[in-house]
């Protein structure tokens, strides 16, 4: 009602117009958010692309009144807003995954919706009736997918993959049929098609995902975000909405390149994490450590062979988030510098628990990004270290993932801490890491484990070699 006066195809013009810078602001967008020295940057444009997206849809013409949208706005925002400022970084994959159930079923109440104005108004077409079939059902998988993801991170389900004799078959068939029904649906436009194809779709969702353990949880919930951006994108078509195409398919696209980027990285298919752990990995927990004992060390030890090494690379990882150990961290990395030891960070593409975890931690206590590595820069330089740190981190370390084909872990590249001449790890027990698995490296001659919380540990070893 905003545009009246306007001829249609000028307003069409438009918002087609307005919709395209937009969308190139979600492309600088995620182009800035590649690299951790742009990301600030880019998550600046994506929010001023969401801007003018909400603001311009504002004016559509068929926006009939502002009363529900300005409620859904209100309470959106606020839910929002005090979600935002109350999680903890260590939660923000959980947080992620439920909200990409919203988008789901989001997907699916907007088909419903549509197929019975459309019904009503006699507008129901065979192109249509496919356009809401794709919407409901990717909604539907993403919607189950995402809750059971949810759970699995949260710790309300086990991070154990729930394996089954016939259950590829079992979810064959059930995708087989789902598509069956989706097209008698688009045939005829019986409701009873419509709804038992997206009920199958809902039970896909707990079937696809339920298979796939916790070592494997990173790559689905990546891969559960580009379902929701198709969801998205297929709610587009529905709603004859170009921004929401457009969007939808970035979202699809990108998380289906970074699932794609995160397998290479662990090693998996990701055709194996997209068809319920097909041809994954089923072995069990390994615990092959030879009836051999741990060492542990003293924080006065480690600080002390600290001192008295040349170089150094810490590795952080969950821990150090649970601890938020970060700022200390970065103590640390004075302290050392001070005495002219060299140091740098070894990051493990899914250490943590998103990606991206560990570095937006050392960002935040402002470490210098030229000290800070990727897996693959640093991997060569372990074998001449004096002393690595590892910091919270267990399974991204596990040398089981090279020698233990047992291991869940198996296949997955670590990063080469026990090539060095002395590890130590800062953990607070002998309990396993994410994966459930014991460690092999704690078993290493050249390792001892420095027991307490990472943040404690820490301080205590910059208090001794400050004294020292
Ligand atoms: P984990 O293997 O999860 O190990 C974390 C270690 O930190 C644990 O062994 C724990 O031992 C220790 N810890 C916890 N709180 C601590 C504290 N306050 N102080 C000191 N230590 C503490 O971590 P990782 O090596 O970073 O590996 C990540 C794992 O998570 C991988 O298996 C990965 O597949 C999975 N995952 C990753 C992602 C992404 S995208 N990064 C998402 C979901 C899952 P104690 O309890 O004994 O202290």
């Amino acid at each position: 009602m905003l545009t009246s006066g306007l001829s249609p195809e000028l307003i069409k013009d438009i918002f087609a117009a307005v919709y395209l810078v937009a969308t190139l602001f979600f492309i600088l967008g995620l182009k800035g958010l590649s690299s951790p020295k742009t990301a600030l940057k880019g998550n600046t444009y994506a929010m001023l692309g969401m801007l003018i997206a909400v603001v311009t849809t504002l004016f559509y013409p068929t926006v009939k009144s502002y009363y529900w949208i300005l409620a859904g706005l209100i309470l959106g925002g606020t839910i929002g807003t005090v979600i935002a400022l109350r999680i903890q970084m260590t939660a923000m994959p959980q947080l992620v995954a439920a909200l990409h159930s919203f988008v789901g079923l989001s997907a699916v109440f907007v088909a419903i919706g549509t197929y019975f104005s459309h019904k009503q108004a006699g507008e129901l077409n065979s192109t249509l009736m496919v356009e809401l079939a794709a919407g409901s059902f990717i909604g539907a998988i993403t919607f189950t997918g995402s809750v059971i993801a949810f759970g699995k991170l949260q710790e309300l389900l086990s991070s154990n993959p729930l394996i089954f004799k016939g259950q590829h078959y079992l979810n064959l068939l059930l995708g087989l049929v789902m598509f069956g029904f989706g097209a008698h649906f688009a045939m005829t436009d019986s409701f009873v098609s419509f709804m038992v194809m997206t009920g199958i779709a809902l039970l896909l969702g707990f079937t696809l995902v339920l298979p796939i353990g916790g070592a494997d949880m990173p790559v689905v919930v990546s891969m559960l975000n580009s379902y929701s951006g198709w969801a998205a994108c297929a709610t587009g078509f529905t709603l004859k909405n170009n921004l929401l195409i457009t969007t939808g398919a970035l979202v699809g696209s990108s998380g289906a390149i970074l699932s794609y980027i995160m397998c290479k990285a662990m090693n998996r298919s990701i055709i194996s994490v997209i068809l319920g752990g097909f041809g994954g990995e089923t072995a069990a927990a390994s615990t092959a450590v030879g009836g051999k004992t741990v060492k542990s060390a003293a924080v006065e030890d480690a600080a002390f062979m600290l001192e008295n090494s040349k170089k150094c690379i810490i590795v952080p990882g969950y821990g150090m988030a649970v601890a938020q150990a970060q700022h200390v961290i970065k103590e640390l990395m004075l302290v050392l510098q001070e005495k002219e030891i060299e140091v740098k960070f070894a990051i493990h593409p899914v250490a943590g628990r998103m990606p991206g975890h560990m570095n937006v931690l050392l960002a935040e206590s402002d470490i210098p990004y030229d000290c800070v590595f990727e897996m693959d820069e640093i991997n060569s330089e372990f074998s001449n270290t004096d002393v690595v740190l590892i910091v919270g981190a267990n399974d991204v370390v596990n040398p089981a993932a090279k020698t233990d084909k047992s291991s869940p872990l198996y296949g997955m590249p670590i990063l080469d801490c026990y090539k060095a001449r002395q590890v130590y790890v800062i953990k607070r027990s002998m309990r396993a890491g994410y994966a459930g698995v014991d460690n092999a490296l704690f078993y290493y001659d050249n390792c001892a484990l420095v027991f307490g919380d990472a943040k404690a540990v820490t301080e205590g070893m910059i208090k001794a070699l400050k004294e020292g």
